[in-house]
């Protein structure tokens, strides 16, 4: 795939605003047709230690730029990025798989994390508290947390970056990031696009290679004041286990298990198609993506037709391809975890409506909706992280309010009423960070991100997204006698 622009297709790490090569290397592979897109330099951690080690110099002028300097480089990186979207777009789709038009998509969202925190960086504000006693003034200020490290995951590898880059240099925070195995190329272009914008050398950092390497010394060295990572619950507790020794800040967000809910009073043709857009979405492989779907009986066969229908209009194919709706999962092993949920679940009793005819095999799995699905079968306990649909019929509210609840993980729900009184009677029992009510597209810029329960901490975007990469410094003056 020819882009406008090759030069922007990097190989090397991005260190202290220099390219950066190494002698170990990582293939990285077009996930469509398995061929070798090119070998990417894999650091060791004596260079993870320079890159933190010049993001920390970076960070001692950074900090005390004028925060309009800061945001007028968010702006700038921001520019940049909107003149190179499709090369950008195209890169996705190349490393990643997902359709051209969802990776073009893909870009635009990553960038509103950058003009959003630029905007931000203006906005960083303390307090004036009253003193208990007469002679004193306290106020409140706010620091930027010192330099930061971001781990990234290859699902969205242009959008989980900005969305953590760009608040943390906002704030005034230098980051390492260390972007997936699989997707170094989208990150290593948007350091390009950095560069070409002219942020000082040293702010952001790119170094890819081998995650535990990598993850040990980020986590390691005293100099990281602050972790953010998006992946999986396993990684994500060891990870904090690793931060626990000198008590870095965190920020986490970690896998999903997202109930959707369909009550009879809803639009069935609507609220289907709502549930298309976000089961999809990348082939499923989002973590607020519906993982569970909760159909009250009186519309369970109806919705059931409606919702087969709609996913018989999908076509899977490469995302190069201007008709797929579906690209192929990142890998062999995402695809034969997909089809060991469906698997699972037929042999637990449930019955395949459309998709996958097993066995198959490779990364590409057929949309499927499986009906009739136990409630332990292992895609509702697990996030599946693919194109399947699985129906689960309810009765009451309260039944699937408990359902709904019944996982370690709080990410995202989804429920569709037009009953005002029981949505926010749902809404208010569900544990979890997000809702997206008669809706299922909920992901902003301005909102905040993240999760409960086992789905992490911390929350990514809206005007809090900034204060994870601040301290508040709490500064009390008495007067000294007259
Ligand atoms: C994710 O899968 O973690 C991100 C999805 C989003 O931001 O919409």
């Amino acid at each position: 795939m020819k882009l406008a622009d090759p030069t922007l297709l990097k190989s090397h790490c991005f260190i202290n605003g220099q390219w950066h090569d190494c002698d170990n290397k990582t293939p990285v592979y077009n996930p469509a047709n398995g061929e070798l897109i090119t070998r990417v330099a894999s650091v060791d951690s004596t260079i993870v230690e320079e890159a933190i080690s010049d993001a920390k110099t970076a960070f001692d002028d950074w900090r005390h730029c004028a925060p309009q300097v800061r945001s007028d480089h968010l702006m700038a990186w921001f520019e940049q990025i909107a003149i190179h979207r499709h090369d950008l777009a195209t890169i996705i789709t190349l490393e990643q798989g997902k359709p051209l038009s969802e990776a073009l998509a893909e870009i635009d969202y990553a960038a509103s994390y950058i003009r959003w925190f630029a905007q931000q960086a203006v906005r960083i504000e303390g307090e004036l508290l009253t003193g208990m006693q007469n002679s004193q003034q306290l106020m409140v200020s706010r620091d930027p947390v010192g330099v930061c490290a971001a781990i990234a995951p290859w699902n969205f590898p242009a959008a989980m970056i900005t969305r953590k880059v760009a608040p943390a240099l906002a704030a005034g925070c230098t980051m390492v990031v260390k972007p997936a195995q699989q997707t170094p190329l989208t990150a290593l272009a948007l350091a390009e696009l950095a560069s070409r914008a002219g942020l000082p050398k040293g702010v952001l950092q790119v170094v890819c290679g081998d995650p535990a390497l990598i993850g040990e010394e980020l986590t390691r060295n005293p100099t990281i004041r602050k972790l953010s990572f998006t992946g999986s619950t396993r990684i994500g507790s060891l990870l904090m286990q690793q931060c626990a020794k000198d008590i870095k800040k965190l920020s986490l967000e970690l896998g999903g298990n997202a109930p959707f809910i369909v009550f009879e009073d809803t639009d069935l043709t609507f609220a289907a198609g709502e549930l298309i857009k976000a089961k999809f979405r990348n082939a499923g492989q989002t973590c607020i993506s519906p993982n569970r779907v909760y159909v009250q009986d009186a519309v369970y066969s109806a919705f059931a037709l409606e919702v087969v229908r709609q996913v018989k209009q999908l076509k899977v194919g490469d995302g190069f391809n201007p008709d797929t709706t579906v690209g192929p999962l990142i890998d062999d092993n995402a695809a034969t975890k997909v089809r060991s949920h469906i698997q699972q679940a037929l042999d637990a009793g449930a019955r395949m409506l459309c998709g996958e005819t097993l066995p198959a095999s490779g990364r590409w799995v057929a949309p499927t909706v499986l009906t009739d699905v136990p409630q332990d079968a292992l895609c509702c306990c697990e996030e599946t992280f693919g194109p399947l649909v699985p129906l689960i019929r309810f009765d009451s509210e309260q039944q699937v309010t408990e359902l709904a609840n019944g996982s370690e993980f709080g990410l995202a729900a989804y429920l569709f009423s037009n009953n005002i009184h029981r949505v926010r009677r749902v809404v208010d029992a569900l544990e979890t960070g997000m809702v997206g009510v008669n809706t299922g597209v909920i992901s902003a810029a301005n909102a905040p991100f993240g999760g409960v329960k086992a789905s992490g901490i911390g929350r990514e975007g809206a005007h809090v997204g900034i204060e994870e990469y601040l301290e508040m410094k709490y500064q009390c003056y008495g007067n000294l006698p007259a």
